[in-house]
C-alpha cells in the first residue's frame, strides 16, 4: 500500500516535471486529482487538433443572475489543453444595469472591451482606487490578487473578454463569500460594519445559513 502511494506520487511528479520542461503540452487527464502543479497529462497519441480548440465564446451567457453578469469560462476544467500552460480566457457579458461584484483571483487579469461601456477598476492594497470608463477596444489590467470590479454604465449589454495568467485563476467575490455559507451571522456582523438586518439580507440573497 505504502509503496503504491509512493509510486503514484512519483509518477505524478514525473508527469508534472515533464509538463513544464520536456514536453510541448500536457492536456489534462481528469482521471487524476488536481495538484498545485495542475493535472497529469493525457497520452499524446490519443490527442487530435480538436483537443486544442474550445468553441463557445461566441455565445452570449445568461445574465439573469443576481448581479446581472455571466462568465463563460475557458479554463482547465472546460478546456483541458490549458493545463500547465498558465493562461485562460473567458467571455464576460454584463446586462444593462448589471455589474461584476468586487472580487479577486490568484493571478493577474487583462480585460478587452468589445461592446458597450463599463466602469472598471481595482483597489490597491493601500486602498487607492484605480477606476475608469472603458469602451470598445480598451484594455485594462487588474494586478494579481487585488480586488476589482466592472459596472455596466451604458444603455446596451456589455461584452468583454478576459484573460488571466493561470489555467485555474480562482474567483472569490467579497460580498457573497461573506454570506453564501454557514459562517454565523454574529461573526459576519463583527468582522464587518454591517448590522444584523443587513447580514440577514445578505444571507438570504446568497443562500447562506446561520
Ligand atoms: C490511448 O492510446 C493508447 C495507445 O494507442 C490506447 O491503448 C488507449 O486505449 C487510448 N486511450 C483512449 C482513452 O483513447
Ligand atoms: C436564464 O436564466 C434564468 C434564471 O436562471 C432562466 O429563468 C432563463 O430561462 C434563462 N434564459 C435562457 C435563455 O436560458
Amino acid at each position: 500500500m505504502g509503496f503504491l502511494i509512493i509510486f503514484s506520487v512519483f509518477s505524478l511528479l514525473v508527469s508534472f516535471a515533464s509538463a513544464t520542461s520536456v514536453v510541448d503540452f500536457c492536456v489534462a487527464d481528469f482521471n487524476y486529482p488536481v495538484t498545485p502543479a495542475g493535472y497529469p497529462c493525457r497520452d499524446p497519441v490519443n490527442l487530435t487538433a480538436d483537443d486544442f480548440v474550445f468553441s463557445g465564446l461566441g455565445i452570449p451567457g445568461n445574465t439573469s443572475t443576481t448581479f446581472g453578469f455571466a462568465i463563460t469560462l475557458a479554463i482547465d476544467r472546460t478546456f483541458p489543453a490549458l493545463n500547465g500552460l498558465g493562461l485562460s480566457i473567458s467571455r464576460l457579458d454584463i446586462a444593462v444595469g448589471g455589474s461584476v461584484p468586487v472580487h479577486s483571483h490568484r493571478v493577474s487579469e487583462v480585460i478587452l472591451m468589445v461592446e458597450g461601456t463599463i466602469i472598471a477598476g481595482f483597489i490597491g492594497s493601500d486602498n487607492v482606487a484605480y477606476y475608469r470608463t472603458l469602451n470598445r477596444g480598451d484594455i485594462m489590467i487588474f494586478p494579481h490578487t487585488l480586488l476589482h470590479f466592472q459596472v455596466n454604465i451604458g444603455n446596451s449589454p456589455a461584452l468583454a473578454f478576459v484573460s488571466l495568467n493561470s489555467q485555474s485563476p480562482g474567483f472569490q467575490t467579497t460580498t457573497s463569500s461573506l454570506a453564501a455559507n454557514d459562517l454565523p451571522s454574529d461573526v459576519v456582523r463583527r468582522i464587518t460594519v454591517l448590522d444584523a438586518s443587513q447580514v440577514q439580507r445578505l444571507k438570504r440573497t446568497f443562500g447562506g445559513t446561520n
